[in-house]
């Protein structure tokens, strides 16, 4: 949510700036700026866009100098337009900020700052931190940021440029993620890899309070008592084209496409010989055995991923498993013991509920075992346990291979604790294993019914209202589905659990209603195909997602999906895909910018 970049160096500032922004656009596109220094600090911003604050740079000739800072905004405090733009810069035109998260006492400071004379220009909480820093300023730039950041409450990663300071660029961060590039003779900020990544492959991970000062020559990291503090470099492991688009139109249909390959990584290396090997955890066998109960904890897509888990785990571990979105268990005083285990889920590994419901867990005293994608990310770095998905960069905004490789961590952990629960028979373990091998290929014979799919999605693409049916875990990759719809293509979807359709919701079912319908669990299979007549009866036009065999249905249904052969419990990683497809055709289809959906952003790094 919100990105920021930076560059010290001897090369022009701007090019950098603009080429880092248009890499971080998915974390925020409502407008965009940045500040170069040279003899002066020269702003540039505007509503919209990245390409529109290109053509202003480019119209102006571009912005001298070797020292900048750049931003791609997601508004929070004040409409996205030019004045609210970031970069901010105080009164005297001495401090300029970049910032990504809330100030959440911007308030009571801009009301003491105002009361001092000072006049602000834009409604952000951002602009605080620019007058604030020039108020405190005393000629000493650390000294100065470490009075900034002792008054201001809430989440930031800031970069800073001051006028005394030709050469430095200053950064702090705290539950916003920075991360330091570290080049040849020219240093970075951003809020994520992908930015630096043409120019350099190692990089700081900056935590909470660190400050960071940035030369072309020098990075220098300290604690907020100003003593240095060494930092291992951590080095990119994928490759460049890994966050590029790679041919495709759009990255969310190349990181679908992706999923075979990312299925094949995050399943393929844990197994070994027949046997699941869980990386290096630290929770024991004894731990698992005397486990009381599972909390799983994500937002979005993630917690959708629970829901699925939670059916799996309890299946074959018999825990108690409890799923709670993060911005809910966060604030409802959840009830945890200490034998409880807490499983936070998030593809970006810096949402600000999760990291704050994982924080929660532990002050409580329980374990907390993460899957996560996005490697040194917070949550990673402050689990107890981290099993990353390995799918590599997601960029699109909605995810897809981040859901599917989520999916397969946790039958990887459901799998695991049962054996070591023995609450699977050795003879039933090895037959799901195979079938969680298989799942790659599987998926990616999906693929065929691409152009089925893309019809499908043109024939129906002036629908207002669909809803997306299954029980138990066809529920649970229903939510998915439907959120896939909504978000890229704002088609009003629900998804509902089958069996509740009558409860209420059948109301809304009308002549030419779409209705999804997941239907690939043996028990539930004739209950499913139940609520499909029902809603045939009432108009509805009907498209089943079924197992291959299941063709009874065909008499039933208007259109007919198959997936292969697996077992019930994993069946969602292939349900989703048709559903994958149909959203991002049907977003196609309405004009709709898929990989950037409006209002939207990935990693959202404020509550
Ligand atoms: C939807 C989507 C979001 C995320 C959610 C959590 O396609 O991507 O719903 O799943 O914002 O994000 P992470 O997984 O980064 O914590």
């Amino acid at each position: 949510m919100c990105g920021i970049v930076g560059y010290a160096g001897y090369n022009e500032a701007a090019p950098f700036l603009l080429e880092g922004l248009q890499k971080l656009e998915y974390r925020g596109y409502d407008s965009a700026g940045i500040a170069v220094f040279s003899d002066k600090v020269r702003t540039m911003k505007s509503q919209g866009r990245l390409a529109t604050l290109r053509e202003k740079v480019d119209a102006a000739g571009g912005i001298p100098g070797t020292l900048g800072i750049g931003h791609t905004r997601w508004a929070t405090h004040g409409a996205p337009n030019d004045i609210n733009s970031h970069p901010h810069t105080s009164m005297s035109g001495r401090i300029t900020v970049v910032h990504n998260g809330i100030i959440e006492n911007y308030i009571p400071l801009k009301e003491e700052l105002e009361s001092q004379g000072v006049v602000f220009r834009s409604e952000t909480d951002t602009e605080v931190v620019a007058q604030l820093f020039d108020k405190l300023y005393d000629g000493d730039l650390v000294g100065t940021l470490i009075k900034v950041i002792g008054r201001i409450r809430g989440s930031y990663a800031l970069g800073i440029l001051c006028t005394d300071y030709p050469d430095t660029l200053l950064a702090v961060r705290k539950d916003s993620p920075m991360i330091i590039g570290l080049g040849e003779h020219e240093n970075y900020i951003a809020s994520d890899i992908p930015a630096v990544l043409d120019h350099t492959r190692n990089y700081y991970l900056l935590n909470d309070n660190e400050i960071a000062i940035i030369k072309a020559d020098s990075v220098e990291l300290l604690d907020t008592d100003r003593n240095p503090i060494h930092r291992d470099i951590y080095t990119v492991d994928y490759d460049i084209s890994a966050a590029e688009k790679g041919g495709y139109d759009y990255f969310m249909m190349k990181e679908i496409k992706e999923q075979p390959a990312a299925l094949r990584t995050c399943i393929g290396s844990r197994i070994h010989d027949g046997d699941i090997r869980l990386d290096k955890i630290r929770l024991t066998d004894d731990q698992i055995r005397n486990i009381g109960r599972i909390h799983i904890v994500a937002c979005g897509s993630a917690w959708h991923a629970g829901i699925v888990g939670k059916y799996v785990i309890e299946e074959l571990t018999r825990i108690p498993v409890e799923v709670d979105l993060a911005s809910e268990f966060r604030y409802r005083r959840p009830i945890l013991r200490r034998n409880d285990l807490c499983i936070t889920i998030s593809q970006s590994g810096e949402t600000a509920d999760t990291l704050a419901a994982l924080r929660e867990a532990k002050a409580n005293d329980v374990h907390v075992l993460s899957i996560v994608n996005a490697v040194g990310s917070s949550i990673a770095r402050e689990s107890d346990d981290v099993l990353y998905t390995m799918a590599g960069p997601e960029i699109a905004v909605a995810t897809t291979k981040g859901y599917s490789t989520q999916l397969a961590v946790l039958y990887l952990i459901a799998l695991k604790f049962g054996e070591i629960r023995q609450t699977i028979a050795p003879a039933t373990a090895a037959k799901l294993l195979t079938a969680l091998e298989a799942l790659p290929d599987q998926l990616e014979s999906l693929f065929a019914d691409e152009d089925a799919l893309k019809a499908l999605a043109k024939q129906h693409a002036d629908k207002n209202n669909v809803f997306v049916i299954g029980r138990g875990i066809d529920y649970g990759a229903s939510l998915e589905s439907s959120l896939k719809l909504k978000e890229i293509s704002y088609v009003h979807s629900e998804a509902y659990a089958a069996g509740e359709l009558k409860h209420g919701t059948i109301s809304l079912i009308e002549e030419g209603t779409l209705v999804v319908a997941v239907a690939t669990q043996d028990q539930l299979y004739e209950k499913l195909v139940s609520n499909v007549k029902e809603v045939k009866a009432r108009g509805a036009y009907v498209v089943a997602i079924v197992k291959e065999g299941c063709t009874d249905v065909e008499g039933v249904a208007d259109k007919v999906f198959y997936i292969p052969q697996t077992e019930d419990i994993f069946t969602s990683t292939l349900t989703v895909v048709p559903m994958q497809l149909f959203a991002y055709y049907t977003a196609i289809e309405r004009g709709c910018d898929v990989d950037k959906p409006r209002n939207l952003a990935k990693s959202v790094t404020v509550e």
